[in-house]
């Protein structure tokens, strides 16, 4: 396959690319290609003409977002849209990756993928309203939604272990609840459904749920750091933008299609700090 990846030298972007034995690969980083530009869009298609466009870059920044709306919509909205329109011209598959961040996190369970969404923040909803630009403009879509990713790049286990290494009390909130998730995992989701023509709406996080608390925990645990953490609340740590409180999404759609390939959580972080050799 021929494989368009956009947001190159992100987290998830650089995962991918390192399947690259596998597959043909046009790693687009911002460098190549901003993908709020139709024309670069268009020029790239018509030159490289992908097969397959697995969508990474967003505007990530959560909190900034609330200060920049517009260059959140930009990115995460028109930068979609116009990722969409092109593998309409040339015939690509699109894989659109979306967030948690997309509900409100009232819910008592798991969401699942046609429960309604209802975006707290800025980022949250530019990200929907990319999701339902591509859902509007192209049919050969799969749109993935994950949750608290961590990878090659900047993320809370980093941030923890540094953390660990600077102080030896740390504070972390404990009344949000979701699934840390690996890219391993998740790009191993991804070329799951792209073997297949199950085209729709997918959830993708690891199995298993916890708050950051418990996930800091782990992380020093694993890691065989000894930190004292507190648990505290949202409220005593106030960001700019707001969070769902209990973002745990069921991967129902893919157990029901391909199958669902994502592992525990505990499991995913244990190879990737063996990997990032932490420990
Ligand atoms: N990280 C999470 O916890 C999380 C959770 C749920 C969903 N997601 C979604 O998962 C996907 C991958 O996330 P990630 O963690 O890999 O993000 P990331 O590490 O922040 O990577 C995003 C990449 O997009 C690039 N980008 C930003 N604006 C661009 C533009 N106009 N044109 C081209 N590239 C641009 C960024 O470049 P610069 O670095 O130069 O800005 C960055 O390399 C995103 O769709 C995100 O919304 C992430």
């Amino acid at each position: 396959m021929k494989i368009l990846v956009t947001g190159a030298q992100g987290q998830l972007g650089k995962e991918i690319a390192r399947r690259g034995s596998e597959h043909e690969f046009i790693l687009a980083g911002r460098d190549m290609l901003d993908i709020t530009q139709e024309s670069d869009v268009q020029i790239l298609f018509r030159q490289a003409k992908p097969e397959v466009v697995i969508h990474c870059a967003a505007y990530t920044n959560v909190d900034g977002a609330e200060a920049d709306p517009d260059g959140a919509f930009k990115v995460n909205v028109i930068g979609s849209q116009n990722m969409a329109a092109a593998c309409l011209e040339t015939g690509a598959r699109l894989i659109y990756v979306s967030t948690d961040y997309v509900f409100d996190g009232a819910a008592n369970k798991p969401y699942r993928e046609f429960d309604p969404v209802n975006p707290q923040s800025v980022y949250g909803t530019t990200k929907w309203q990319g999701e339902e630009l591509v859902r509007q403009i192209l049919g050969r879509h799969y749109i993935l939604r994950t949750a608290w990713l961590y990878g090659d790049g900047n993320n809370f286990v980093r941030t923890m272990l540094r953390l660990a290494d600077e102080q030896p009390f740390l504070k972390v909130v404990h009344d949000q609840i979701g699934s840390p998730t690996s890219t391993v995992d998740l790009a191993r989701a991804i070329f799951k459904l792209l073997q297949s023509d199950a085209y729709g709406t997918y959830h993708a996080t690891c199995q298993g749920q916890c708050s950051w608390y418990d996930f800091a925990k782990e992380i020093f645990q694993q890691a065989g750091k000894n930190v004292d953490v507190c648990p505290i609340t949202t409220a005593e740590f106030p960001r700019p933008a707001k969070r769902p409180a209990h973002s745990v999404l069921d991967n129902y759609m893919l157990r029901m299609t391909v199958g669902d390939p994502m592992r525990m959580w505990q499991e995913a972080l244990q190879d990737y700090l063996a990997l990032n050799k932490v420990n």
